[in-house]
């Protein structure tokens, strides 16, 4: 039977992700087609975990460099807007290498001490109000904090920070977007980011950094990225430093800001597996896996099909973390599940997700001081999603808390 769900369709999204959808999808319908409106063209979405992994290994045959969001851009938006994420081949690996040394697990093994100073504060702030919103007392200033250090960029600059990032990838929700991203008035914005006017903002931003640091010896991102060797020996254009410098400003906050979120609701949901995590400590390194995957604050990225046709498909790493064929019991919250192969980092491709140590480590130590202080933690009203089918987001979480 082919279902009539459309994964275009926003309104699925609006309550948070629609499991049972991809549930029907990855047993009817597992490469589905979605129409969209014009000006885009529809796209396949693979919605079970080996099809996905088989899209994001094969670049040759599934391309990034078309881009990775729904929106279809044409050759001068793909030359304007390039990173990273939407190279592939010789050059990504060479963009990779520059940055790869600042992300191992060794290299953000050094922030532990800062990243629990700043937990500290941050939860030490929240906890005093006892009531309050999850989202910006806790989740939003965490990442950014964090980024802020990578950048080596004054904390005042913060709130500014999270305002670029939330107009950036809130492109589809109208409480967050300057302009909706298929609204006319966009095209003024069609060649930047998300096209949105925050791009600019966030290009002058590191402009300003970068002309202070060239030709300095910092170690900062901001330093590498403009006084780093490239491995292919073609150096960065004006256009990558914008490009990759916005790409690393928006790729780290979001993602985690609402992987701790989730993390929240389904500790305040599953009371049992909060219980178990307080009375074992030692298994919330593990724990962070489980987090991961229940979170998918990615619901997908795009590919597309290079060979004989041209095809827009859509890997939702989001049904891929449900798939029962992979995980037992996969709408289970777990936090002892073993293994834990999830793939909300994607999964095995080259583009598999330069900060996820990173990511992880801020994980765990959020969690090793929020759990060992509170008794429970309760919601006191609805929980509010963006409205958006990429970003599995949270906008607000109202919550009381009961310390130990
Ligand atoms: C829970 C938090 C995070 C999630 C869920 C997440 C998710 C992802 C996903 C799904 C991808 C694409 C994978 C693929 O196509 O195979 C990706 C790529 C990327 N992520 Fe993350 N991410 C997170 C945190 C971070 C952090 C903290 C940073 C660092 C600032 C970061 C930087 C990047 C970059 C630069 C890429 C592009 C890599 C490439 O194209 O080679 N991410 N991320």
């Amino acid at each position: 039977m082919i279902s009539p769900v459309n994964l275009s369709n926003l309104d699925l999204f609006e309550s948070g992700a629609p499991w049972p959808v991809f549930a029907e999808l990855r047993q009817t319908d597992p490469l589905h087609w979605s129409d969209e409106e014009s000006p885009n063209h529809g796209f396949w979405s693979v919605t079970k975990y080996h099809d996905i992994v088989r899209v994001l290994r094969d670049s040759e045959t599934f391309t990034s460099e078309r881009f990775t969001n729904l929106e279809e851009v044409d050759a001068e938006q793909e030359e304007a807007r390039r990173s990273l994420l939407e190279t592939d081949g010789a050059r990504h690996r060479a963009l990779r290498r520059l940055l790869q040394g600042q992300f191992t697990p060794a290299a953000v093994a050094h922030y532990e001490t800062f990243l629990r100073g700043l937990t500290a504060t941050t939860l030490d702030n929240a906890f005093a109000q006892g009531e309050f919103d999850f989202v910006r007392e806790v989740a939003s200033d965490f990442p950014i904090n964090v980024l802020a250090k990578l950048l080596d960029v004054p904390v005042e600059d913060n709130k500014q920070l999270i305002d670029w990032g939330n107009r950036m990838i809130g492109f589809d929700d109208p409480e967050h977007a300057d302009v909706l991203i298929n609204d006319p008035e966009s095209e003024k914005y069609r060649l930047v980011p998300f096209r949105s006017p925050a791009a600019l903002e966030v290009f002058a931003y590191g402009d300003a950094l970068a002309k202070e640091r060239r030709g300095k010896n910092g170690t900062d991102l901001i330093s590498v990225l403009v006084n780093g060797d490239m491995s292919d020996g073609i150096a960065l254009s004006e256009r990558d430093f914008h490009t990759n410098f916005l790409l690393l400003v928006v790729a780290g906050n979001e993602t985690t800001r609402h992987t701790i979120s989730h993390t929240m609701i389904n500790l305040i949901k599953h009371p049992e597996q909060l219980r178990k995590l307080q009375e074992n400590p030692e298994l919330i390194p593990w724990a962070v896996e489980e987090f991961l995957r229940f979170a998918s604050p990615v619901y997908h990225f795009r590919r597309t099909v290079t060979k004989d046709v041209e095809m827009k498909i859509v890997t939702w790493f989001a049904s891929g973390n449900r798939d029962s064929q992979i995980f037992e019991d996969a709408d289970k919250f777990d936090v002892t599940r073993s293994p834990n192969e999830h793939m909300t980092f994607g999964r095995g491709g080259p583009h598999m997700c330069l900060g996820n140590a990173l990511a992880r480590i801020e994980l765990r130590v959020m969690f090793e001081d929020l759990i060992s202080r509170i008794d429970s933690m309760a919601l006191t009203g609805p929980v509010d999603y963006l409205r958006s089918n990429f970003v599995h987001g949270i906008k607000r979480m109202p919550v009381r808390v009961k310390l130990r």
